[in-house]
């Protein structure tokens, strides 16, 4: 797997440290809110992320599910995306934090802020552990961001191509002869 990637951009190391950060800045965000923080991760690759993300957060809170697939198979194309499972928990009345790995087009975040919308939540907050700004729309901003990065297909610490790597410690570019 590692002969794959023809670079690091981020090290596991600097992801850690950034995500105990974010957590603090969450944290005074919704330290005493009531009824407790509902967090809506994007499956599937949000996974690593939020798994480090609610581990340095000091809160009561509540975990509803949602899939999205923004990429069809080997594609590093997005296309328009397809909710693959609704959301699995209610978040009328509460402070909602969509949490997902990247901010690329925006229409993944777009979709799932619409789908929790009409459920009347109390607040709506988006965190991404990476944002590709030269992409980022202006109707999607992210309230959390672990780091702003190249514009450039990467995967690992959860991202995938084609569903593979997510298990890859750091974010790294994968050599082009393997894509599409
Ligand atoms: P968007 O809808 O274009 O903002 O894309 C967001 C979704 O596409 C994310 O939830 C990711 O799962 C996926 N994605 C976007 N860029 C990348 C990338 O560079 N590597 C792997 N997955 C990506
Ligand atoms: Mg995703």
């Amino acid at each position: 797997m590692d002969g794959d990637i023809e670079r690091i951009l981020l090290h596991h190391d600097q992801i850690t440290e950034r995500v105990r950060q974010l957590g603090r800045e969450i944290a005074a965000v919704y330290d005493g809110r009531e009824p407790a923080l509902t967090i809506v991760p994007i499956l599937s690759g949000s996974i690593i992320f939020l798994a480090d993300l609610i581990r340095e957060l000091p809160l009561k809170m509540k975990i509803a599910l949602v899939q999205v697939s923004a990429y069809a198979g080997r594609s590093t194309e997005a296309s328009e995306p397809q909710t693959l499972i609704e959301l699995t928990g209610d978040v009328a009345g509460r402070d909602v934090l969509i949490v997902d790995d990247i901010l690329d087009s925006g229409r993944t975040l777009r979709r799932v802020r619409a789908m929790i919308e009409q459920r009347q939540p109390a607040s709506i907050r988006i965190a991404v552990l990476l944002r590709k700004p030269s992409k980022a729309p202006p109707d999607i901003q992210a309230d959390f961001v672990g780091f702003d990065i190249e514009d450039a297909f990467v995967v690992g610490y959860g991202l995938d191509f084609d569903d593979h790597y997510r298990n890859f410690p750091h974010i790294g570019i994968l050599r082009s002869e393997l894509m599409p």
